[in-house]
């Protein structure tokens, strides 16, 4: 079907002109509307679809929302809940009403446009729809959604919600919110109840994207990025909306697929001979373990092995050092790889405390961070190691909390396996997710799971 974009343009501009185009809520539409045409029309493009079937997307954007002038003028509100289902709305006056005759003229592709225009704003879309009418609405959806995150970071929220600035930075994530964001899903509208729920609503809308091209103008654009950076005065707030973070990022960059050990090591090396020295990739592990968790207590300890996980805690402990959280170090071996030596010195000349671990003699600190075995481990675990794993789980037994770096000490990364264990609060796994954490004995390992993004190709 020929689409003429002129010609549809001029359509809308005429319709939107018996409207009140004063009215900042009505122009926001209308602006709207030819962002999400531009977007799916991309989107289309990136999906290598003929020209033809490319304007269709752009005429699906520049229609979807077309029954929202109507609401405002009948209703004086967007608010579909307390009017109407705008698309269903919309999709009443183009194909009820015949409003639709004045942009095309064909009838040929009405069943689709209207089945995407209904759908665009469903939670879900349902089972039985054509692979064709999917594909058409999900790039409109898609598109919807990336203008939407725009729109909610160019306009206050106090503006979009009716909600004093005061009752977001201080009020709480929801228990529902919290584990739909977790799992990656949407947040179902009847779990929100708090104003940070709605904070956390417009960053879920990122996991209803399908295509890769969404996901990189999502990065692309920045919108997301500063939605994230929110800054909560409610410290469990602040600590659930690190969790969602690292999510939304693994989302983003599709790093959540699991690896072996061997698929771990192999991409390592690839991105250290594209050019990312191993020093570089080593401070953005530990940048990555600072950022995943919330509060960082004064007297973190920090145990560290021979290897390189050892060199992400020296690196981890210079990184607390400049954010002036004291910190110490206890070490289990002289041994270290030239990359842990080097962090091992700036920690040093930082002033952390570093010092060798006592086989069998017991620590207390609030927070202690585990960087004694990587995923070069494999078998039995020997001393001293053995006994510091001892002591790290029975000091969190004593209330102590524990992050593992990378992989919980003792596991094999493959499978998930292993005699004696680190049991972590939060273990940040680096660059990759790797197979063993979910498998049914990796899962028991650790409280919760997340990933630190450090550019493995
Ligand atoms: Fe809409």
């Amino acid at each position: 079907m020929q689409i003429d974009r002129e010609h549809v343009r001029k359509q809308f501009d005429q319709y939107t002109a018996s409207y009140d185009l004063s009215d900042t809520k009505i122009r926001l539409k209308a602006e709207h509307t030819y962002r999400v045409a531009e977007l799916c029309a991309r989107i289309a493009e990136s999906l290598s679809l003929p020209a033809e079937e490319a304007d269709l997307a752009w005429l699906l954007g520049m229609l979807h929302d077309i029954g929202r002038f109507e609401q405002v003028r009948r209703y004086g509100t967007f608010t579909d809940a307390k009017s109407v289902d705008h698309a269903a709305f919309g999709a009443d006056l183009l194909f009820r009403e015949g409003l639709i005759r004045n942009f095309v003229s064909s009838e040929e592709e009405d069943g689709l446009i209207e089945t995407a225009i209904r759908l665009h704003n469903a939670y879900l879309l349902p089972e039985d729809l054509s692979d064709r009418e999917r594909m058409f609405s999900q790039i409109l959806r898609d598109a919807d959604k990336i203008d939407i995150l725009r729109v909610n970071c160019e306009f206050s929220r106090q503006e979009i919600y009716n909600r004093p600035e005061e009752e977001f930075l201080t009020s709480e994530i929801s228990e529902q919110v919290l584990q739909d964001a977790l799992s990656m899903q949407n947040v179902l509208r009847a779990h929100r109840k708090t104003a940070a729920d709605y904070i956390v609503s417009q960053i879920s809308l990122t996991f209803g994207l399908v295509y890769d091209e969404s996901r990189k103008i999502v990065l692309e654009q920045g919108y997301l990025e500063r939605i994230l950076d929110f800054d909560s005065r409610n410290p469990e707030t602040a600590h659930r909306l690190q969790q969602i973070r690292s999510k939304v990022k693994q989302f983003l960059n599709k790093a959540e697929v699991p690896v072996s050990v061997e698929e771990m090591r192999r991409r390592d090396a690839a991105t250290i001979a594209a050019g990312t020295p191993g020093k570089v990739l080593m401070r953005r592990a530990a940048e990555g373990i600072f950022k995943a968790w919330g509060e960082w207590p004064d007297g973190t300890l920090i145990l560290c092995g021979s290897g390189n996980n050892g060199g992400d805690g020296f690196a981890l402990a210079e990184i607390l050092s400049e954010q002036k959280i004291s910190c110490r170090i206890l070490t289990l071996s002289d041994r270290r790889t030239e990359d842990a030596a080097y962090y091992e010195q700036r920690a040093a000349r930082a002033g952390v405390p570093i010092q060798k671990y006592e086989t069998g003699r017991a620590f207390e600190a609030p927070l202690i961070v585990d960087c004694l075995l990587g995923t070069g481990f494999q078998g039995e675990v020997r001393e001293p190691y053995a006994s510091a794993i001892r002591n790290i789980n029975s000091a969190r037994e004593r209330g102590s909390r524990v992050i593992s770096a990378d992989i919980n000490s003792g596991m094999n990364g493959d499978d998930g396996s292993g005699a004696l264990v680190v049991q972590s609060d939060l273990t940040v796994t680096i660059g990759l997710m790797k197979t063993g954490f979910f498998t049914e004995a990796g899962k028991t390992h650790y409280k919760e799971l997340t990933l630190a993004e450090i550019g493995i190709i």
